[in-house]
């Protein structure tokens, strides 16, 4: 299964935090429909200029296409306060030079860090893309080349140049890839395109128990890791159903959403789905007990006690395990004790083929997880960090462990 060019920058692209530093060239004007374009696809653009870049182009500009405050100061007070640059070193999930300008190859082979652009590129782990820019004959020039090369063996990725008419008047490489070319380059650093054709089915959010019109009882859930591994595996070509309880997120496009309340509706929504399944992540945090009767009107508030039967509700991962033909299954465990114990009795009481076990403390409701991933006997730890990036990591584990339980290898089958 190949998927076209435009769904893999949506599917890739989608709430990616992307640096765009711009360097100084005549192709800078470019830069500002580049921003547009990436935002079209869904991601969050933050500029950084170099001084020179300012010569080709307004800071007002890329703040204005870019919906963002432009960053040119390593030194800038009002922005350190606002973002300072380890943290916006952090923030990015990729940081693209588009412009890149001979000078800029040259400072970050040397790891110089005397701007804010070659500062950045230090700090962050996420991948860097330089697209350059720059004269025919500067492209050609020996040193550039070597340079080039030596920034590919560090793991820099160089998109282009491409070959035509200069703005000098001169004809040859060194042409900035057009902003369409770029933008699809940029999603193909994210895709995997590992789980394409996979089916996989995601329970998220808490589900409401009724006890009368306008009580329930309920699990404190945002729902918010659910529907980051929804996105991370529609990112990596999977398709998608994802039963959801009530949350206040939005839906990640080209995902199959069905919204449940009860622990028997998503119960129902999981298993008649099931068979089309090939992985199914429980992330729900379902609720284990209802009410055993629910009042048809408002219970009044007349007595000074009130009892409450309640009565277990299904267990969905638990039951999907028990299938004959299951999927491959990841359950979730969030704990205020015994973390990793108590995960493991769960892995190995619900047949489970992984578990992602988390303090309750440091995962619920927030942005950020903290995590460990256990299976058979072997367990892998992921330290604090923002649960979309969570989702990614995940991702990838699953397909490794997937692969290997199934003896079949998914490779990526993006073109
Ligand atoms: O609630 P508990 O800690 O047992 O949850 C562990 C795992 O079991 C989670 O993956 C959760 O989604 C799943 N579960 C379920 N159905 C239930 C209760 C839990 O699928 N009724």
């Amino acid at each position: 299964m190949f998927l076209p060019l435009g769904v893999l920058m949506e599917r890739c692209l989608l709430n990616k935090q992307i640096i765009l530093g711009v360097t100084g060239g005549i192709a800078a004007y470019k830069s500002a429909d580049l921003v547009r374009r990436l935002r079209e696809a869904g991601a969050c653009v933050r500029v950084v200029m170099t001084e020179n870049a300012k010569q080709f182009i307004t800071p007002l500009t890329m703040q204005a296409v870019s919906g963002n405050p432009v960053h040119d100061d390593l030194f800038d007070l009002k922005a350190e306060a606002a973002m300072g640059h380890i943290e916006l070193g952090r923030w990015a999930d990729v940081i693209l030079i588009a412009p890149s300008s001979a000078d800029c190859m040259a400072r970050l082979l040397r790891g110089e860090a005397n701007d804010l652009l070659t500062t950045l590129c230090l700090v962050t782990k996420a991948p860097i893309a330089l697209a350059p820019a720059m004269n025919q004959g500067m492209w050609k020039n020996k040193t550039t080349q070597e340079n080039a090369q030596a920034l590919q063996k560090k793991g820099i990725h160089i998109f282009g140049p491409g070959e035509g008419s200069q703005a000098c008047g001169d004809t040859g490489f060194g042409r900035m890839l057009e902003p369409v070319e770029l933008v699809a380059k940029v999603a193909s650093l994210f895709e995997t395109g590992r789980l394409s054709g996979k089916r996989i089915i995601i329970t998220a959010g808490p589900t409401h128990e009724p006890i009368d019109p306008v009580r329930f009882i309920t699990n404190g859930s945002s729902g918010k890791m659910g529907y980051a591994i929804a996105e991370a595996a529609i990112a990596a070509g999977a398709q998608v159903t994802l039963i959801s309880g009530p949350v206040h997120l939005e839906t990640p496009p080209h995902v199959n959403k069905i919204a449940v309340t009860t622990a028997q509706e998503m119960f129902d929504a999981a298993m008649s789905r099931i068979r089309e399944c090939d992985i199914f992540f429980s992330v729900a945090a379902v609720g284990d007990y209802r009410s055993k009767v629910i009042a048809p009107q408002k219970i009044a508030k007349t007595a000074s006690t009130f009892m409450l039967e309640l009565e277990r509700t299904p267990d969905i991962a638990a039951t999907v395990a028990a299938l004959p033909e299951r999927p491959f299954i990841v359950g979730f465990a969030a704990e205020t004790e015994n973390v990793l114990g108590n995960a493991k009795k769960k892995l190995m009481n619900k047949k489970l083929d992984m578990i992602v076990a988390n303090e309750v403390v440091t995962g619920m409701g927030g942005d950020d997880n903290a995590v460990t991933v256990l299976w058979k006997d072997e367990q892998v730890e992921f330290s604090k960090m923002e649960k979309r990036k969570l989702a990614r990591k995940l991702i990838e584990l699953v397909v490794v462990q997937y692969s290997c339980e199934r003896n079949e290898v998914l490779d990526s089958a993006v073109r």
